[in-house]
């Protein structure tokens, strides 16, 4: 479910079964909030905040309780936000992942990265 877009950035939540099996198997049934970005001139204005928020209210109104996301490793100052908001680290270690892109253009960019996965019960 793709719910936001706003300043042509967006995020998404994911209510499927994740594609890789440590968090199928260590959040079962937790939904996903993937790929938040906000466009770089417009960030630290509390935008991806609100965009957390709203991903947050989304899934508990949709009778979820809690909500997970994954930061990569060298990316401190997002996991930094997410910790301020709540989040706190799953405790099952880190996770690589692969994951592709659709760009407005139609391109498909995949990216691979280690992630920390991060929880917060709602
Ligand atoms: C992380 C991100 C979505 C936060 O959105 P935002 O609108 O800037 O966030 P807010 O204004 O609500 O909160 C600001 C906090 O976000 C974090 N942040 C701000 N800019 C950031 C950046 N370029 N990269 C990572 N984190 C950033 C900081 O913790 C910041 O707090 P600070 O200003 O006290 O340092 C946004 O900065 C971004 O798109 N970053 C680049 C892509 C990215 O790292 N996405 C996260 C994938 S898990």
């Amino acid at each position: 479910m793709t719910w936001c877009r706003w300043w042509r950035r967006w995020g998404s939540v994911r209510l499927s079964p994740a594609d890789e099996p440590e968090l199928r198997e260590h959040l079962p049934g937790v939904p996903l909030l993937n790929h938040l970005e906000v466009l770089p001139a417009r960030q630290s204005r509390g935008i991806g905040t609100r965009i957390i928020a709203a991903a947050e209210r989304t899934v508990y109104d949709l009778a979820y309780h809690r909500l997970a996301l994954g930061v990569g490793v060298d990316n401190p100052r997002a996991r930094k936000l997410y910790e301020r908001l709540g989040y706190v680290d799953w405790g099952h270690g880190t996770v690589d992942t692969r994951y592709d892109i659709h760009r407005d253009d139609g391109r498909v960019d995949t990216f691979r990265e280690t992630i920390a996965v991060l929880v917060k019960n709602l």
